[in-house]
């Protein structure tokens, strides 16, 4: 049966975004189908719209990377999935294991491959996930990039645990994730945010403790005083060049921080030593490989986490969803469901 896709011409705004018939797609001997459910948004869809994501979108290309569905099709190639299996898949079309590369980096569903933000996705057999049995669709289409990048913050190289603490810097999806990860492996969670409500909604998730930006703008003083000068072991930097210094000065001796967050530095910023004299690993993240993919999920159906849905809209109002996501200052995933 026909479906409908949405397709991107980049460079035209969200007036690029329209729709198109989607044939129902006969999978190759190494590709499975799947019947999508649920989708969500990412702020990389943002940036893939304006060009300024470091891969460039195949004009026409169906957006979106975050999803989940159901197998209808497999080719005859496939024993990674069968038929009804609920999935979802990974970020980077090729990345299964081992180390990322530059060329692996290169390819994306949602950017250069057909992505999720249609009645049918197809997807190369390696790509295929299955998805953590107890999350709803919503949860389900919310993992896959600013979870699995958040996991891969506090897991590598060498995962937290009881007895560490984890900073977390911004309350998007990232930052959210990463309290949640962290709290599952055990480690304490310093949360860095902008209002009181995000505070208390972040301490719910499980953070222990809760530094009101705007209240507190030496934040990296009031972490160093929360750790008894020491700093944090891990620090997830979900907003990028912008708070990095603060991040930095946070940091224990030997700490590390998970550079995620791709906000620029304000110009003129003074140069220096950035890492203030101290030995600081700083590890810039992009997602994860497949096995990263199926760790994280196996680690959240065995403590049955949840990620947070700020809102959920119908697959006819998509370019709403798009608005809300870049000026609603939503809390948690932003997710579209399709019918
Ligand atoms: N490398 C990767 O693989 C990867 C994957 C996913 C996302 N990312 C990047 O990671 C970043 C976070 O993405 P996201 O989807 O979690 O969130 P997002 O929607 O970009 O939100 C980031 C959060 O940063 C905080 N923030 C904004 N301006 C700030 C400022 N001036 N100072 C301090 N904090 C500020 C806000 O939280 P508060 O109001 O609570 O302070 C905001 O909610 C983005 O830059 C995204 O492109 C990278």
């Amino acid at each position: 049966m026909n479906g409908i896709a949405y397709q991107l011409e980049p460079l035209r705004g969200l007036d690029g975004l329209t729709t198109r018939v989607q044939e129902a797609p006969t999978p190759g001997p190494h590709q499975v189908v799947v019947r999508v459910r649920a989708t969500s948004l990412e702020r990389r869809d943002l940036m893939l719209i304006a060009g300024t994501y470091p891969v460039k979108a195949r004009p026409g290309v169906v957006p979106l990377v975050d999803g989940v569905g159901e197998v209808i099709a497999v080719g005859p190639e496939v024993a990674r999935a069968a038929l009804g299996d609920r999935v979802m898949s990974t970020y980077f079309v090729g990345w299964n294991e081992g180390p990322q590369t530059q060329e692996l980096s290169s390819q994306q569903y949602g950017a250069t491959h057909d992505g999720w933000l249609a009645t049918y996705v197809v997807l190369e057999k390696d790509s295929v996930v299955q998805v953590p049995p107890h999350l709803t669709d919503a949860e389900a289409a919310s993992l896959t990039c600013a979870g699995l990048v958040a996991w891969a913050g506090v897991t590598k190289p060498v995962p937290v645990g009881p007895g560490d603490t984890v900073l977390t810097v911004g309350t998007g999806p990232v930052g959210l994730f990463a309290v949640q990860h962290a709290k599952v492996l055990g480690a304490r969670v310093i949360s860095i945010t902008s209002s009181p409500d995000k505070g208390e909604r972040l301490r719910k998730l499980g953070a222990d403790e809760v530094i009101d930006r705007n209240e507190i703008p030496d934040w990296e003083q009031a972490v160093l005083g929360l750790t008894g000068g020491l700093g944090a072991q891990v620090v997830v930097e979900a907003v990028g060049m912008l708070t990095l210094p603060k991040s930095l000065a946070a940091t224990a001796y030997n700490g590390q921080v998970s550079l995620i967050g791709a906000f620029p530095a304000p110009a003129g910023r003074p140069a220096g030593d950035p890492l203030g004299g101290k030995y600081i690993a700083l590890r810039r993240v992009a997602v994860g490989s497949r096995t990263d993919l199926e760790l994280m999920n196996r680690t959240w159906s065995e403590h049955e986490v949840r990620p947070v849905i700020d809102r959920v809209f119908p697959f006819e109002e998509a370019v709403d969803a798009y608005r809300y996501f870049e000026d609603g200052d939503p809390f948690g995933k932003v997710v579209i469901s399709i019918p």
